[in-house]
């Protein structure tokens, strides 16, 4: 996640500590479309307004931090993955990103699908009425209930994870009177260029059945041979934040290699295949994600052109993007409580959450923007560094950036691109309170998760 050298900064352009930075934007009031959801702009006054609304009141009306995200740029980005698949193809949205009655309800309208990893996620997805037939279920250890109520609810497809899963699944859904659609995950084998957490389709880590010695044939075979299961296709998923399409093409290559295998050795010929998530978005300047209409295209020819090679009909295809949708369209909102300089180091700046609402800069080392919203400045840039309010000295919500120098406790700041595995990280830490998510469309806010209590915490703290 390295950006091109520029030490630039006047302030701090001696002193600037090892590392690669982003110079100062030219204009630190400038917010750069690319990591900022599509209805952010400022005002006449200079203080920015996200679907017609200033920051300062939606701090005033709900408080800080808090994640506000664009109502309409959600659904312009899960309709434009919509159209770009076409009718052939199914986008599953991945609630793990962030996941809310409100999105599901969007989701819905929209014509996506939902793909849940979780008990508490499958249950949110059908409280809110998503059709359990448009719901996939994954996960590495489901639980034999979590199993049973996918079952039961009718969701679309278990995606299998292992070999005793299959037994399981298959037991389960017979028990039932049910025969379960299922897709087999696969590993590949590829090295996605990517922060080691977040990849997932080399062999050396706990997501699939490895491709490698036979092992997904095997499983297949398995498969097959359940009255309780319905394969309809083989899922692979090769990582998250990937902005290069040459490992979605070997994943391709090797999937519809499984899929001729399984046709030369069954007489079958599974009618889906599922390319996963994973497509980068930019959480700075520096980034340049693709376009879904691109990134529909790669996919889809190099589906066809492999399934051609191997004389086999083209299968259905479906893609499970969270971050792409969902990451640029919040940024979360935060009250700046005290400035500290460092002679010879650079300014530490605290902001009213951290860690708890953001560990993303702690456990992926993680690059984000930030600006400050409610007003502009034509100070010298500063060298800053965007820190919470936790005990913990990695508590780091922006590592390097520039803000202005005349920056003072009660200014609001913005980190853009925090929609997707910000508040679906979040925790408790210190016991500090989870922000609310508000979102905004056409001039009107309203909360759809709201912030938490001291109430809610003492609840659960059942003495
Ligand atoms: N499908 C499967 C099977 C997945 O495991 C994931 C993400 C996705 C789809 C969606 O990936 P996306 O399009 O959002 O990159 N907490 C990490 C990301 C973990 C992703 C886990 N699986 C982060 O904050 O970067």
């Amino acid at each position: 996640m390295s950006r091109s050298a520029h030490p630039a900064g006047p302030r701090h352009a001696d002193v600037l500590p090892e590392g690669h930075y982003t110079a100062p934007a030219e204009d630190l009031n400038a917010l750069d479309p690319k990591v900022w959801a599509h209805t952010v702009g400022r005002d006449a006054d200079g203080v920015v307004t996200v679907g017609g609304i200033t920051v300062t009141q939606l701090a005033e009306e709900y408080g800080t931090p808090a994640y506000i995200l664009d109502e309409a740029d959600f659904r312009d980005r899960a309709r434009a993955w919509r159209t770009a698949f076409g009718t052939d193809a199914d986008v599953f949205y991945a609630g793990k990103a962030f996941l809310s009655r409100a999105v599901v309800r969007w989701l819905d309208e929209e014509g996506l699908n939902l793909d849940v990893c979780s008990g508490g996620e499958l249950a949110t997805a059908l409280a809110a009425g998503m059709p359990a037939e448009r719901i996939a279920f994954h996960g590495n250890n489901k639980s034999p209930e979590e199993i049973e109520r996918a079952v039961r609810a009718g969701v679309g497809r278990i995606v299998l994870d292992s070999f005793q899963e299959i037994v399981r699944v298959a037991h389960l859904a017979q028990s039932l009177g049910k025969r379960q659609r299922v897709q087999i995950r696969i590993t590949v084998g590829v090295e996605a260029h990517t922060h080691e957490f977040i990849a997932t389709a080399h062999e050396d880590q706990k997501f699939g059945i490895p491709l490698a010695g036979g092992q997904a044939a095997e499983a297949v075979r398995r498969a097959l041979q359940l009255d309780g299961l319905e394969v309809i296709g083989i899922h692979s998923h090769i990582g998250s934040q990937i902005f290069d399409m040459s490992g979605f093409e070997v994943a391709a290559h090797r999937v519809v290699g499984l899929l001729k295998d399984i046709r030369d050795e069954h007489g079958v010929e599974l009618p889906e295949i599922d390319l996963g998530g994973g497509l980068g978005i930019a959480y700075t300047s520096d980034d340049d994600p693709r376009e879904p209409h691109e990134i529909a295209k790669a996919l889809t020819e190099i589906v066809t052109r492999e399934c051609e090679s191997a004389r086999l009909a083209t299968p259905r295809i479906s893609v499970e993007p969270g971050r792409a949708i969902v990451g640029p369209t919040a940024f979360t909102l935060y009250e700046v409580g005290t400035v500290k300089p460092l002679d010879g180091l650079r300014t530490y700046v605290s902001v009213d959450g951290g860690m708890s609402d953001n560990i993303r800069t702690a456990l992926y080392d993680a690059e984000y923007s930030v600006a400050l919203v409610s007003r502009t400045s034509d100070a010298e840039p500063m060298l800053v560094r965007v820190v919470g309010k936790h005990c913990e000295s990695g508590d780091i919500v922006v590592k390097d950036a520039f803000l202005p120098g005349d920056l003072a406790p009660g200014d609001l700041l913005a980190v853009p691109a925090t929609g997707a595995y910000c508040r679906s990280m979040a925790s408790n830490y210190n016991h500090v309170l989870r922000p609310p998510v508000v979102s905004v469309r056409d001039g009107a806010a309203r909360v759809i998760v709201r912030r938490e209590t001291e109430e809610d915490l003492l609840r659960l703290d059942v003495g």
